[in-house]
């Protein structure tokens, strides 16, 4: 790393080829705790312009049952792929009890350095350049580092839903004023 980039402030970026290496790397971080993506990692090397293609899609023609969804990787150090977060554009039904507009996640080995939160505070920029003014999140109830980033980040419980997943769905509103 050179000492230029270091002076470079984290950011979100669209995934790109250009973070490639280190997103793989992370992929298989994440599989670990099953968090991996639908896509081997071994096809994901070989189909990586297929993969960025997929989500740039999602944007403009989400699959059957999708609502319209922009990706970004929150980029440290201007080069090192620290986590991710996808912003949904409106919710249906099912959204309004589970996911949200917004979901995240930092790499297994980028976590409790306040990625989370960072990636949370520029996802809710992202949101409100869309026009999305009242933001809804998502966490499991037991999911303590989730609950602490959304408060951080100005999030209001409202109440804990029961979707049948063995642990109670929060939903926190992050009003625009
Ligand atoms: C949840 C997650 C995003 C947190 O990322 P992170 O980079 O570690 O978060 P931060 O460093 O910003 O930490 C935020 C706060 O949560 C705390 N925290 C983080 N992980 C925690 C954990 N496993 N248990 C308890 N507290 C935790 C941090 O100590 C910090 O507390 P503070 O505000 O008192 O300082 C990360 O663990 C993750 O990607 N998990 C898997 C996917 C996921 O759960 N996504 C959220 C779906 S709603």
């Amino acid at each position: 790393m050179t000492e230029t980039n270091m002076t470079i402030p984290p950011f979100l970026t669209r995934p790109s080829e250009r973070y490639k290496d280190d997103f793989i790397e992370a992929v298989y971080e994440y599989i670990q705790e099953n968090l991996g993506l639908s896509w081997n990692p071994k096809i994901l090397n070989e189909r990586f312009d297929e993969y960025l293609k997929t989500l740039r899609a999602a944007e403009t023609e989400p699959l059957a049952g999708d609502v319209p969804t922009s990706y970004y990787w929150l980029i440290v150090d201007g080069q090192s792929y620290a986590g991710d977060l996808e912003l949904r554009h409106h919710l249906t039904d099912s959204l309004k009890r589970f996911g949200g507009h917004i979901g995240y996640k930092i790499r297994p080995t980028m976590r409790r350095q306040g990625y989370g939160k960072l990636i949370c505070q520029l996802g809710i920029l992202e949101a409100r350049r869309k026009g999305i003014t009242d933001i809804l999140i998502t966490c499991d109830d037991d999911n303590i580092g989730s609950q602490k980033i959304i408060e951080a980040n100005g999030g209001i419980f409202k109440d804990k839903v029961n979707n049948r997943r063995g642990v109670l769905t929060r939903r926190y509103w992050i009003y625009y004023n």
